[in-house]
Parts: C-alpha cells; structure tokens; sequence
C-alpha cells in the first residue's frame, strides 16, 4: 500500500501504470527524491484523495474504509471525467491514427479491415459508457452530495433514489475493457505476417494499457465514488422515512 511517506519516484518504480493517475493531478515529471506527501503540498492536491485514488488504482484488493472522510464526491467526479477525457481525446485518437498508418502499409489494407471495425465498434461502446456516466452518473451523485451536505432539492433527490440509486449503477456497471483483450488476441491470431511488426506491437502495447487503465479506472468507480455516494443515500432516506 502506498502511503504519504514514500518518495513518489518509488510509487513509480513499483508500478509505471500510476503515471498516468499522477498526470491526471496536474503533477509533473521530474519530483526528484520528494515524498508522495511533500509533492501534494508542492502542487496543492488533497494527499488523502490523491492516495486513495493511487491505492484503488494499483491494488485490486483495495477497499477504502471511510468513505465519508477527507475528500468529496466532486473531486471523485472531476477525476473520472478527466480519465474520460484522456480516453476519448487521447488514447483513442492515438490506437486510431497507428491503426490507420499500419493501413496505410499494407499492401492488401482489406486484412486489416477486421480489427479496425471491431475497434470501431468497440469505440463506440466505450463512448456510450463514458457519456452515460458523464451525464446521468456523475450529476446524480454530486446532486446526492448537494442534498447530503447542504440539503438541497432534498426531496427530489430523494424520490429520484427510490427509482434509481448507486446500487442499481452497481448492478449496471459492465464490464468495457474485455473487449480489448479480444481485439489483441484478434491482432496477435490473425494479422498476416507481412505487416510492420514493430507497429503491431506498438498497437498492442498500447491495447493492453488502455484495458488496464480502463479496468483500474472502473475500480475507482465501484469501490471509491459508489460506496461513498450510497453511504450518503442510506442518510438522507433514514432522515425521510
Ligand atoms: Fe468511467
Ligand atoms: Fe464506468
């Protein structure tokens, strides 16, 4: 587990995938030999969000106790979104333009024609998810911590969470990043051998970090934002029963 104490650089070193978490806090390269706490002073970011995200993230046992202390749901909520933006503006884009210039390579581009329209379609899939909490998960949320914390639209926010509660996103909650391992096996399968390996493998490097990502990100979603937001819930109904 990584705690306040430890130099960031060996946060790193144990697991390079948290680099992308650490970008995601407007932390830069280079901290040199300063502390996972001591960088958070430096760059004004809560220590205690930035390690209970740092933990779910690169722990998949991890399970955060007190899901009502030190951090909100706003900054939950404005940390998913930049991990969505990241996936929609970055890493997307980038698979896309590799796929496109391994096409462009080719000599028969209609073989590479399959992975890239099973990419297509699973780009679509994870847009779909992305958007669907962007715009339905992460407001009721927010709009659950608003009536928690300063009891506003109380009751509306009460008649809404009989109908649809964090429990029920819970249970909807799928599974987005499995298709990308399939699409990897699909690549190393069935790709003819003419194609410029050194892409290919670059191609797959960066499908296998995206469903990594992806799956630590949907962690932090189950595990951080949505027991927090039903502790809040189970508060506000017993307040309204
Ligand atoms: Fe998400
Ligand atoms: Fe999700």
């Amino acid at each position: 587990m990584f705690t306040s104490r430890m130099k960031l650089a060996e946060v790193v070193q144990a697991n390079f995938n948290t680099l992308s978490v650490i970008n995601r806090f407007g932390i830069k390269l280079g901290f040199g030999d300063l502390s996972v706490g001591g960088v958070c002073e430096v760059n004004g970011v809560n220590i205690d969000f930035f390690l209970e995200i740092l933990n779910a993230f690169h722990d998949k046992n991890y399970f955060p106790q007190d899901h009502l202390q030190s951090f909100s749901i706003d900054e939950i909520v404005s940390y998913l979104r930049k991990t969505h933006n990241d996936y929609m503006y970055q890493n997307i884009p980038y698979i896309e333009m590799l796929l496109e210039q391994l096409e462009a390579d080719c000599i028969n581009p209609d073989e590479i024609k399959l992975v890239h329209n099973f990419f297509n379609e699973y780009k679509d899939e994870l847009f779909k998810h992305l958007l669907w909490e962007d715009n339905k998960i992460f407001p009721y949320a927010q709009s659950v911590e608003q009536a928690y914390l300063n009891g506003n639209n109380v009751k509306q926010v009460v008649e809404a969470l009989r109908n649809y509660s964090m429990k029920n996103f819970l249970g909807e909650h799928d599974d987005i990043e499995s298709k990308l391992n399939d699409i990897n096996i699909l690549f190393v399968k069935y790709l003819p051998p003419v194609y410029n390996q050194h892409l290919c493998i670059r191609i797959l490097r960066e499908l296998s970090f995206l469903e990594r990502d992806i799956n630590d990100h949907s962690r932090i979603e189950e595990k951080v934002l949505a027991p927090k937001v039903i502790e809040m819930e189970k508060f506000l109904l017993k307040q309204h029963e």
